[in-house]
């Protein structure tokens, strides 16, 4: 039997499940409002977007040393179907799996996802620590300091945006802008 898609009440419910912090509920949802924008924009399934956006760190609370793999174990043992769990564990490429995005919709979360946190910080940084009045070019200037949000692998978003085909700045801006969308939510 094909395990039925699941539906973003389960995977919200799932995420809290394994995740308490706001830092990771909140990077789930900015990453699931990108993932949604991009659906929209190439006339795809947003549901199925969203709901990979949304558990795409499921296990990095918990499981940090063993990230991607404990995603793909809970998932399988949840009934996932295996498509979402592949998409899922294609984020962390190079990193915490050898699965390498395909899709564009693999691509779109591997480029995304850690965007979304040089997003955050630079907003955060700025006067009205607002998304509302950011712009791409705040952000690209904070790219080039290395000690700002150090966390954040820019080598993986260049690799990402190179493999969509997209300008950086460009995939900057819609990042910005679907991010924008669920401000209150991201806290911002
Ligand atoms: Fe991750
Ligand atoms: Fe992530």
């Amino acid at each position: 039997m094909t395990p039925t898609a699941p539906t973003r009440e389960e995977a919200l419910a799932l995420l809290k499940e394994f995740n308490k912090t706001d830092r990771a509920i909140r990077h789930a949802l900015a990453v699931e409002a990108v993932m949604k924008h991009f659906a929209r924009k190439h006339g795809e399934n947003e549901v199925k977007w969203g709901v990979i956006g949304l558990i795409h760190d499921l296990d990095y609370e918990q499981f940090p040393s063993e990230h991607c793999k404990k995603t793909a174990e809970i998932l399988r043992g949840r009934g996932w179907p295996e498509e979402y769990i592949r998409s899922a564990v294609s984020h962390g490429w190079g990193l915490c799996s050898d699965v390498e995005p395909t899709s564009t919709m693999e691509k779109v979360l591997f480029a995304a996802d850690e965007l979304t946190g040089l997003v955050a910080a630079t907003a955060l940084v700025r006067p009205s620590k607002s998304l509302a009045d950011l712009e791409a070019r705040s952000v690209k200037k904070k790219w080039k300091e290395k000690g700002f949000a150090a966390g954040v692998n820019r080598a993986v978003i260049e690799k990402g945006a190179a493999m969509l085909g997209v300008e950086l700045a460009a995939f900057i801006e819609e990042v910005i802008a679907a991010m924008r969308s669920v401000a209150a939510e991201l806290g911002h």
